[in-house]
C-alpha cells in the first residue's frame, strides 16, 4: 500500500495568495503518486482525459513498468512464472498474494474443477443466439446470467463469499467459452473431464467429438501460456471498468459482465482478432507496405493493429514469451508456411526497421502473436477476445476482491463541463 512520504507538492494558482499544498504518496514501486483529493475543497477538478497521469485506486497486485518493459505479479516477474509456473498457479498468486503450497495448490486446483459446471439455466439461454451472434456478445450476456443464477445469499463483504465467487468464475468462464464456440458450430455440450488440467479441458469441452479427442501437449501447453500472459495487466480499462462497476456494491458477475463488455473494443482485447481482420484485409505481401503507408497517415485513422501500447514504451515482455510460444506452436503443426502467417511475419519485421515505428515506441503487444498462435490452433478469429477474457478472468476478481476487502467508496468522477449556461426553457411555438 501506498504510503504518505513527508514531501509536499504545491500548486500555485493565479489568483490565489497561498500555494495548496498536496501529500506525495509513496508506491513500493513505481512513480510517487499526488493526492489531489482535498483539491475539490478548494474548489478545483482535476482533467485528465484517457486517465494518462491518473492512479485510480491503490493496488497490490501487479506492477508495470512500461519503459523498461517490466511485468511483475506479485512481486515475481511474468517470463519466470510463465516458465516455471501455470495458469491455476499464477490464479492462486493473483488472489492469495504469494506462490501456493502443494497442498494449497492441489486445494486451490480442487476447488475449481468441482464448480466448472454452468448452471443449466445458463446452458439453455445460450440455445436462445442465432448461431452467427458474435461470442463477445454471448459472454457478456452469460456472465450477466451467472450473476442472476447466483445473486440470492451472496454476501459481498463475507470473505468466504468473495473467495468461492473467484474460484467459480475462474472455473466457469473457459466452459462459457467452450459452450459459446459449440453453440456457433452448432455442436452439443461436453462435460469436462476430471484427468484433464485447465487447458487441456478447455481444449476439449471446446473441440472434441468424443471421448478419444487427442489433446496435443504443444497446443495445451500454449493455451495456457496465453491465459496466464493475459492474466492480469493492473488498472486497464476492463479492470477498471470491473472496479468502477463494483465499486457500486453490485453483484461480482455483473462487473464482471461490465469488464467482458469493454474487453471487446479493438483498441482493448478486441486487438487479437483485429490483427487477423487486418490481415485478411491487406490481402497478401504485395500490399504490406500501402498499409504501412496508411499507418503513417496522419489523416488515415487506419493502425497497424497488435503494435504499440499505452502503458509500454518498449517490448512488452508478454510479447517475447507469446512469440517463443508462437512459432513452438507453428513448428508442431508445421504451417510456418501459411500465407496469413508469413504476411504477420513481414509485416512485424518492416514495422520494427521503420523509423515511424521506431521513433513513437510502437513495438508488437501480446495480441499480435496470440492472434496469430491462435489462428495456428484453429480457434476462429471472432472467439480470440473471448479466450482473452478467460485468462483476464483472474485479474478482474482479484482487483474486485482487493476493493471490496477494504472500505472502499463508489467511483463518481467529474467533469469540465462545457455545455450551455442555464437558460430559460422557451415553448415550442416561440422557437425559430
Ligand atoms: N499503428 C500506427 N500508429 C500508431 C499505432 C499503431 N498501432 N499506435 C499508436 N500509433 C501512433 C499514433 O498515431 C500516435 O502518432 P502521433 O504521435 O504522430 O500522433 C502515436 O503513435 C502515439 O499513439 P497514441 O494513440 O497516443 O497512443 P495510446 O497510448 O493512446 O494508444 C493503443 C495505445 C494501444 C490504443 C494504440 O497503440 C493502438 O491503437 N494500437 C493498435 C490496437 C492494439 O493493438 N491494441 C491492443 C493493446 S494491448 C492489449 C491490451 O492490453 O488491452
Amino acid at each position: 500500500m501506498a504510503t504518505e512520504s513527508s514531501r509536499r507538492a504545491r500548486l500555485y494558482i493565479d489568483g490565489h495568495d497561498d500555494a495548496i499544498e498536496l501529500p506525495v504518496l509513496k508506491p513500493s514501486l513505481g512513480n510517487d503518486v499526488i493526492d489531489i483529493g482535498a483539491l475539490t475543497t478548494k474548489g478545483y477538478f482535476t482533467y485528465d482525459p484517457g486517465f494518462v497521469s491518473t492512479a485510480s485506486c491503490d493496488s497490490n497486485i501487479t506492477y508495470i513498468d512500461g519503459d523498461a518493459g517490466v511485468l511483475l505479479h506479485r512481486g515475481y516477474r511474468i517470463e519466470q512464472l510463465a516458465e516455471h509456473s501455470d495458469f491455476l498457479e499464477l490464479c492462486y498468486l493473483l488472489l492469495h498474494g504469494s506462490l501456493p503450497s502443494v497442498a494449497q495448490r492441489n486445494a486451490f486446483v480442487a476447488a475449481v474443477a468441482a464448480d466448472r459446471e454452468v448452471p443449466a439455466g445458463v446452458r439453455e439461454m445460450l440455445r436462445h443466439f442465432s448461431p452467427g451472434a458474435h461470442p463477445m456478445g454471448i459472454m457478456t450476456a452469460l456472465a450477466g446470467a451467472l450473476a442472476a443464477e447466483y445473486h440470492d445469499g451472496l454476501d459481498i463483504a463475507n470473505e468466504q463469499h468473495r473467495m468461492a465467487t473467484a474460484q467459480r468464475v475462474i472455473a466457469q468462464m473457459p466452459s462459457l467459452a467452450a459452450l459459446t464456440y459449440r453453440h456457433g458450430k452448432g455442436k452439443p455440450h461436453v462435460p469436462p473431464r476430471d484427468d484433464l488440467g485447465y487447458a487441456e479441458n478447455f481444449l476439449y469441452t471446446t473441440f472434441a467429438t468424443d471421448e478419444n479427442y487427442d489433446i496435443n501437449p504443444v497446443i495445451a501447453k500454449a493455451m495456457d501460456r496465453i491465459f496466464m500472459l493475459h492474466a492480469d495487466h493492473e488498472q486497464n480499462a476492463s479492470t477498471s471498468t470491473v472496479r468502477l462497476a463494483g465499486s457500486t456494491g453490485t453483484n461480482p458477475y455483473s462487473a464482471i459482465a461490465a469488464g467482458i463488455a469493454a474487453l471487446w473494443g479493438p483498441s482493448h482485447g478486441g486487438a487479437n482478432e483485429a490483427v487477423l481482420n487486418m490481415l485478411r484485409e491487406i490481402g497478401s505481401p504485395e500490399n504490406i507496405d500501402k498499409y504501412v503507408a496508411k499507418a503513417k497517415d496522419r489523416d488515415d485513422p487506419f493502425r497497424i493493429m497488435g503494435f504499440g501500447h499505452r502503458v509500454y514504451k518498449s517490448y512488452d515482455p508478454r510479447a517475447t514469451v507469446m512469440q517463443q510460444t508462437c512459432h513452438e506452436v507453428l513448428d508442431e503443426l508445421g504451417v510456418d508456411d501459411d500465407p496469413t502467417l508469413q504476411m504477420a511475419k513481414r509485416l512485424e519485421q518492416i514495422a520494427l526497421e521503420d523509423e515511424f515505428f521506431v521513433q513513437r515506441r510502437l513495438y508488437p503487444n501480446v495480441d499480435f502473436y496470440s492472434g496469430i498462435t491462435l489462428k495456428a490452433v484453429g480457434i476462429p478469429t471472432e472467439m480470440f477476445t473471448v479466450i482473452f477474457t478467460t485468462g483476464r478472468t483472474p485479474g478482474w476478481i482479484a482487483h474486485w476482491r482487493e476493493m471490496v476487502s477494504e472500505p472502499y467508496k463508489i467511483g463518481r468522477p467529474r467533469q469540465l463541463y462545457r455545455g450551455e449556461k442555464a437558460r430559460e426553457y422557451m415553448p415550442i411555438e416561440q422557437r425559430s
